[in-house]
C-alpha cells in the first residue's frame, strides 16, 4: 500500500504534540487509515533550536517541502495569516489535503480556501479552530446538517477563561496569570489577540459560518476582550451570585418580514453561579448549540493547550488519509451558503 506522506507546518505547542503522536502511534495510525502515514518532514522557522524529531526532516522552507511529490496531506500549524493562507492555497491547488488549526487565517479566508478546496476536490479540515480538543465543526457540519441551528454559544478562549477563573477563586493576579497561560501553551503567539477577544472573535465567525451556512468574518462580530476586567469586578458579581465569563454568542435572527441575518457578538459577561456555564473552570471551553429540532447540545472540554489541540489535528489528519487512501471527500463548500450578516449592533 502507497504510504500517506504528511508536511508538518509548525512545530510549537502544537505542532511537536501532533508529530509526536504520528511517530508514538504509527501503527495504530496505519491500522485506522489503512495505510502506513509518514511524516516528510517538518517547518519551523530556527532551524537551531533544538527539537525532538531528526533534524534531517527539519527545514526552515515550508514551501519545498509542500510542493514534494511524495506529501499527500499538509498538517498547517504556523498560526497568522501571512505565509500561511498562501501556503495552503498552494497545497489545495496542487491537489494536497489540508488540516488546519488557524482561525485567525480561517475567520477571514474560510470561502477562499474551501473554493481551492472544492475546486481542487481535496480536503480542507479545521476541528481544531475552534476550542480546542472540543468536536463542534463536525457535529455543526455534518450531525446537525439536517436541523436548523438557532444559536451557538459559549466559552471558546481557554486563555481568557483560565485568567478570569484564576482570577475568581484564587485572586491571582491578572498579568501573572497571562504569562502562566503563555507558558502552558494555551496563549496564542501574540496574547492581544486572546485578551482583547480577537481569538474568540474569529471562533465566533467560523461557528456562525457553519452554523448558519453563511460567510462571516472576524469584522462582523462585534467584539470586547477581558482586559479591563478587574479582581473587584469579580468579587462585585459574587454579591450577585454571578461570575464574569467571556461569551460568544452567533444567533439566527428572525425579522418581522421573514427574513434572516446572523448575529455574532462576543463580550465579558455576568452569568448565574448556577448557569452551566458558570462551572467551565481553567482552560476549558463550552460550546452550547440549540437547533429546532434537536434541542439543545452542550460540548465541554479543554479549549487549548498543545495535547488537546493536536487530537483534534490528528483526528482530521485520520479523516483526511482514510479518504485519500479509501475515496470520499470533507465538507464540501456548499456548506457556506449565504445567509446575510446583521450588521454589528444592529441587533
Ligand atoms: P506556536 O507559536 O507555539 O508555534 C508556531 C510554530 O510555527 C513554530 O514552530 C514556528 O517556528 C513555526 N513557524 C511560524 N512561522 C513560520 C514560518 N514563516 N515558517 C516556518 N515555520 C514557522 O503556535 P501554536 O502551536 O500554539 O499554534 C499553532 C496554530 O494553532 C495557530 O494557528 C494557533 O492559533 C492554533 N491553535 C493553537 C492552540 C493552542 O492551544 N496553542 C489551540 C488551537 C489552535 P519556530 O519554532 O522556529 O519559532
Ligand atoms: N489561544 C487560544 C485559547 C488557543 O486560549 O483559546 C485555543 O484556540
Amino acid at each position: 500500500v502507497r504510504p500517506i506522506g504528511v508536511a508538518v507546518l509548525g512545530m510549537g505547542n502544537v505542532g511537536a504534540e501532533v508529530v509526536r503522536i504520528i511517530t508514538d502511534n504509527a501503527d495504530d495510525l496505519r491500522a485506522r487509515v489503512g495505510a502506513p502515514v509518514e511524516i516528510r518532514g517538518v517547518a519551523v522557522r530556527d532551524l537551531s533550536r533544538p527539537r525532538k524529531i531528526g533534524q534531517e526532516l527539519l527545514t526552515d522552507d515550508p514551501a519545498s517541502l509542500i510542493a514534494r511529490d511524495d506529501v499527500d496531506i499538509v498538517v498547517e500549524l504556523m498560526g497568522g495569516i501571512d505565509p500561511a493562507r498562501a501556503l495552503i492555497r498552494t497545497a489545495l491547488e496542487s491537489g494536497k489535503s489540508v488540516v488546519t488549526a488557524n482561525k485567525a487565517l480561517l475567520a477571514e479566508y474560510t470561502g477562499e480556501l474551501a473554493s481551492a478546496a472544492a475546486e481542487a476536490k481535496v480536503d480542507l479540515y479545521f476541528e481544531a479552530a475552534v476550542a480546542g480538543a472540543i468536536p463542534v465543526i463536525r457535529p455543526l457540519m455534518q450531525s446537525l446538517a439536517g436541523d436548523t441551528v438557532e444559536r451557538v454559544a459559549g466559552i471558546v478562549n481557554g486563555t481568557t477563561n483560565f485568567i478570569l477563573s484564576e482570577m475568581d477563586e484564587t485572586g491571582a493576579d491578572y498579568a501573572d496569570t497571562l504569562a502562566e497561560a503563555g507558558r502552558l501553551g494555551y496563549a496564542e503567539a501574540d496574547p492581544t489577540a486572546d485578551v482583547e477577544g480577537y481569538d474568540a472573535a474569529a471562533k465566533a465567525a467560523i461557528l456562525a459560518s457553519i452554523a448558519f451556512h453563511s460567510r462571516v468574518t472576524a469584522a462582523d462580530v462585534h467584539r470586547e476582550g477581558i482586559s479591563s476586567v478587574t479582581a473587584a469586578d469579580l468579587v462585585a458579581a459574587k454579591k450577585f451570585d454571578c461570575t464574569i465569563k467571556l461569551l460568544s454568542i452567533c444567533e439566527r435572527v428572525r425579522d418581522v418580514d421573514g427574513s434572516q441575518r446572523v448575529s455574532a457578538r462576543v463580550y465579558p459577561a455576568l452569568i448565574p453561579l448556577t448557569h452551566p456555564l458558570a462551572t467551565v473552570n481553567g482552560a476549558f471551553n463550552a460550546v452550547v448549540v440549540e437547533a429546532e429540532n434537536a434541542g439543545r447540545l452542550m460540548f465541554y472540554g479543554q479549549g487549548a493547550g498543545g495535547s488537546p489541540t493536536a487530537s483534534a489535528v490528528l483526528g482530521d489528519m485520520v479523516m483526511a488519509a482514510r479518504n485519500r487512501v479509501h475515496g470520499g471527500r470533507g465538507p464540501l463548500e456548499s456548506t457556506y451558503a449565504s445567509l446575510p450578516i446583521a450588521p454589528i449592533d444592529d441587533v
